[in-house]
């Protein structure tokens, strides 16, 4: 990795789902990413009422929220100085003109401007998809004014890209804080993303520079996880909750005397196990768990609802495994990277890694830290970061940034 001279410190901004992170990261001339601030608000309680994300919903919650996290996490960083003339009427038709949109925002942020001085930042990131485009256009009109008014340049990021570096950071923790460091890996990286909104298999040969060579068709595995969740009466978000069930379920058959555990019955498809390609499908696997709950003919029991979340869960890793495994081995990689909010399962962890162990001794497989496998504004700053050290950083006039929820990382 290159080192560099100069120190550099990121305001980066995520609103792409149901949580809002801002973090502020500096790399140092050693090459090290230091964590000076991360405020991070979540939405989940929220939506775990309706059951899901609605998107006119996670906007509010992020237009309430971005302008405290803003400053909790300058504060955090010491970059908040107080300012001791008012705001000119140039930045007040500035944030007005900008966020048309998003009316909560612009008396919050003209008090913040009118609190405090421009701080000492060299540039802002800001996830511009994909996402819920709502949600998105809270962190973009937030980016636009804080950039046009301090005149500091704009980074815009994609989500995934976020997903891919987190699991090629190293964290160490001092009594400080954190800091994170690239490691130095072979490239090409073969990333397994798994969130709620996306499943893809993904080759990236640079940071910057990615061909996507498979996706799911239909579900992503954290939808599925959710939508299998609400079948079995647990609440939103499904994932870390069927995948509880689930180990529970194994803990119970590993301590049975029973040779087999009937409730082992509950045998799931794998679809597109053979498909020759890296595409994924999930919805088929859900609809299995819909028929299986039916045909039960009675309210699921408890017992039952742990083995068909395990039986899900199953089968979901099982296809992620395969297929990864394959694309790795065609493709030549050494190192596989997961990220997104389902790298934190932990069956799929000790799966994955048991697996790639085996039929691939020599490959690497790297997992986020947990607490960067979710969304935050740390794998958003780290990102640009990526494409700093990469030579591919490029930032883009803040006035011409837009929500693009469909955005590929190809693009
Ligand atoms: O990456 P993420 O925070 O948001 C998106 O970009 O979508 O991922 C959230 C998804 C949710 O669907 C959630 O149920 C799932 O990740 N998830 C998990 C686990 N933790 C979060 N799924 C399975 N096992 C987990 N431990
Ligand atoms: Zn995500």
């Amino acid at each position: 990795m290159k080192c560099y001279s100069r120190e550099m410190k990121i305001l980066a901004i995520e609103t792409s789902c149901d949580e809002t992170g801002i973090s502020l990261l500096e790399q140092s001339s050693g090459g090290d990413i230091v964590l000076l601030g991360n405020a991070l608000a979540s939405q989940i309680a929220l939506h775990a009422q309706y059951g899901g994300v609605f998107p006119a919903m996670a906007k509010r919650a992020h237009a309430e929220k971005i302008v405290p996290l803003i400053e909790a996490a300058l504060s955090e960083a010491k970059l908040l100085q107080p300012e001791a003339s008012t705001v000119g009427s140039d930045a007040i038709e500035t944030i007005k003109g900008i966020c048309t949109h998003e009316e909560e925002l612009v008396t919050q942020l003209e008090t913040f401007f009118n609190n405090y001085q421009k701080p000492d930042i060299d540039y802002i990131a800001v996830t511009v998809g994909p996402g819920l485009e709502p949600a998105l256009w809270v962190g973009i009109n937030t980016a636009k004014v804080l950039s046009t008014i301090w005149n500091i340049p704009v980074i815009p990021v994609n989500h995934m890209e976020g997903h891919v570096v987190t699991a090629a950071v190293t964290e160490q923790s001092t009594e400080t804080g954190k800091s994170y460091l690239f490691r130095d890996l072979p490239f090409p990286l073969l990333a397994l993303l798994v969130s709620g909104g996306h499943t893809e298999l993904v080759l990236t040969k640079s940071y910057g520079e990615y061909q996507k060579i498979g996706q799911t068709r239909d579900d992503a595995v954290g939808e599925a996880f959710d939508k299998v969740a609400r079948m079995l009466g647990l609440p939103y978000p499904g994932g870390p909750a069927v995948s509880k069930l689930a180990k529970e379920f194994r803990l119970k058959v590993a301590e049975s005397s029973d040779e087999a555990n009937p409730l082992s019955q509950f045998l799931l498809p794998r679809p597109m196990l053979h498909s020759g390609d890296y595409d994924f499908s999930f919805s088929g696997i859900k609809t299995a768990v819909l028929y299986t709950i039916r045909d039960l003919q009675h309210e699921v029991t408890e017992d039952e609802k742990l083995a068909i979340a395990a039986a899900f869960e199953d089968a979901v890793v099982e296809v992620l495994i395969k297929k990864t495994i394959r694309a790795a081995e065609e493709f030549h990689t050494q190192t596989i990277v997961v990220g997104g909010g389902v790298a934190g399962n932990s069956f799929l962890r000790e799966q994955l890694t048991a697996a790639v162990q085996k039929k691939l001794p020599s490959v690497a497989v790297l997992f986020p830290e947990p607490w960067l496998a979710t969304d935050n504004a740390i794998m958003i700053g780290l990102a640009a970061f990526a494409r700093v050290q990469s030579g591919s950083m490029h930032t883009q006039d803040a006035l011409t940034l837009r929500a693009n929820g469909n955005l590929s990382i190809t693009e």
